[in-house]
């Protein structure tokens, strides 16, 4: 094993009302691939933020890099010892080409004031070469493909000579092949002696990669481990405390349309999709990224007109034209990048949670009745398990999970009629998911037609009464979920 790249020494980190960090040590080794586990709220991007110079811990903690103390706790301190964090938005600039992108880094860094774009393009195509990325060095990264842009990311981090890799929730929104073009990469860098500190909520991820995990707990270190030292059972325990079991729900068939697509198409991304949504049942979409789900999913909402088919909603043609003729009619959709399109980060919890309901909670003068809107934000946070339970923190300063659970109680507390909900646990933590899972059944209980999009088979099989599988924007298969298996789906998907 190589020797200690990092050494993280009692660092605390507080917010008001919050410690985030609670005097936690551990250590990087230099060429290995290291999980950072935790659930949402943990601390986990608070301790990257303070390796990449973005926060400063209190003061009695150290963070040892290659045998040096860092010493300002600042961005450039931390660019120039090799210490580079990939964030989820990669924090590229999308109109400028993966040449500028890749290349630009060192060149700021070096001080210089004029480009020498020869100098630039040998930097960035040595890059590629070394990734074994034939991208055309002129493409505007916005163009890029997600995966795409994240390994540009990674190129970036290789020409500004990183020594640590950090990767914060990498693999959220890649493919299944494109999760393991990422391993590969991975295990390339590491096998150069470049240290990976790599953060995920999928287990089965993170035993495929990593040859070390720090688990947190509520701000504290519960230690290091080796690989070989763990299984599932006893990392959830470390990270949650407790056992999780992933609720299998009975399964129900239901015959009582409220809605039917019929034959819709839309040239480049889906053909003939037909099928019917009853009331009281989950209805699963699932198959690889990019066979087409969210783009149907779109469609039915009114944020991506199709070419031709159509939408029968309570017996009725449905013209749908834009999300209000939607949501008129009683559909909400949550959206997969919710952190995105979700979120009104400078608002409170609170004003972010009734957004989608302020009709219901108002008063017959219009006035927002403040008791309601009070209530209705304590009873969501407390089914979703929001953290902190601070009502008034605006919503920058939660954690990206507790941001998830936020937007995804806001289109729950619309009580929609169809609620359509685009990967429900993606970015959240295994002890919230059969949480989420629950809700989501006992609206369809309830009466509710839900439609949920997911990659992962263990939560469609956990919930869904019947499953479409979708290949290359067509739909292969429509199953019910009784008995059906992953081998089932699978052989469908691919
Ligand atoms: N700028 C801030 N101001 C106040 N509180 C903050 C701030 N940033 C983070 N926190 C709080 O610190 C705690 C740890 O958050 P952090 O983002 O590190 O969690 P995480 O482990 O990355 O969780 P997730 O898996 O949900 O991304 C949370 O309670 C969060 O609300
Ligand atoms: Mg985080």
């Amino acid at each position: 094993m190589g020797q200690a790249l990092v050494e993280i020494r009692n660092i605390t980190k507080r917010f008001p009302g919050v410690v985030a960090l609670q005097d936690v040590s551990f250590t990087i080794n230099e060429g290995e691939i290291h999980a950072l586990i935790g659930e949402n709220g943990a601390g986990k991007s608070t301790m990257i933020k303070i390796l990449s110079g973005l926060y400063r811990p209190e003061a009695g903690g150290e963070i040892i890099f290659d045998g040096e103390p860092l010493r300002e706790y600042s961005a450039l301190e931390s660019l120039h010892r090799g210490l580079v964090v990939i964030y989820q938005d990669f924090s590229l600039f999308s109109n400028l080409s993966v040449l500028e992108n890749i290349a630009l880094g060192p060149y700021v860094k070096a001080g210089k004031r004029l480009v020498d774009w020869k100098a630039m393009e040998a930097i960035a195509k040595t890059t590629l070469e070394k990734l074994q990325l034939p991208l055309d060095l002129n493409t505007p990264v916005g163009s890029l493909s997600v995966a795409k842009q994240q390994l540009v990311a990674i190129a970036r981090a290789l020409a500004n000579k990183a020594r640590l890799l950090v990767l914060d929730e990498p693999t959220s929104a890649l493919s299944k092949g494109e999760v393991l073009k990422l391993f590969e990469i991975m295990r390339s860098l590491k096998n150069d002696g470049i240290s990976l500190l790599f953060i995920s909520h999928k287990i089965d991820e993170l035993f495929a990669i990593s040859d070390r995990f720090t688990v947190f707990r509520d701000g504290k270190c519960m230690g290091t481990f080796a690989e070989e030292e763990l299984d599932d059972d006893r990392l959830i325990s470390l990270m949650v405390g407790r056992k999780i079991e992933y609720k299998i729900f009975g399964k129900n068939k239901r015959d009582d349309p409220i809605m039917e697509v019929k034959n819709l198409s839309k040239a480049g991304q889906f053909r003939d999709v037909s099928f019917t949504l009853n009331r009281g049942e989950i209805l699963g979409v699932t198959g690889l990224v990019g066979a087409g789900r969210t783009e149907v999913a779109q469609a039915i909402f009114g944020l991506n007109a199709f070419d031709s088919g159509e939408i029968l909603l309570e017996g009725k043609p449905f013209k749908i034209q834009k999300p209000s003729d939607a949501v008129e009619r009683g559909i909400a959709y949550v959206p997969e990048n919710r952190l995105q399109e979700g979120l009104v980060l400078c608002k409170s919890i609170k004003d972010n949670l009734v957004i989608t309901i302020l009709r219901a909670i108002s008063n017959r003068a219009g006035l927002l009745d403040q008791g309601k809107k009070s209530a209705m934000t304590a009873e969501w946070m407390e089914k979703l398990n929001i953290k902190p339970v601070m009502p008034e923190l605006p919503a920058s300063k939660l954690s990206g999970g507790n941001q998830q659970r936020v937007v995804l109680s806001k289109w729950l507390a619309t009580n929609p009629k169809i609620l359509i909900v685009d990967e429900p646990t993606n970015g959240i933590d295994i002890g919230a998911k059969s949480e989420i899972h629950q809700i989501l059944r006992d609206l369809a209980e309830g009466g509710m037609a839900v439609v949920v999009i997911s990659s992962e088979l263990p939560e469609i099989l956990a919930i869904t009464d019947r499953v479409i599988i979708m290949r290359r924007g067509r739909i292969t298969a429509e199953k019910f979920c009784e008995g059906l298996n992953q081998e089932d789906i699978l052989s469908k998907a691919i």
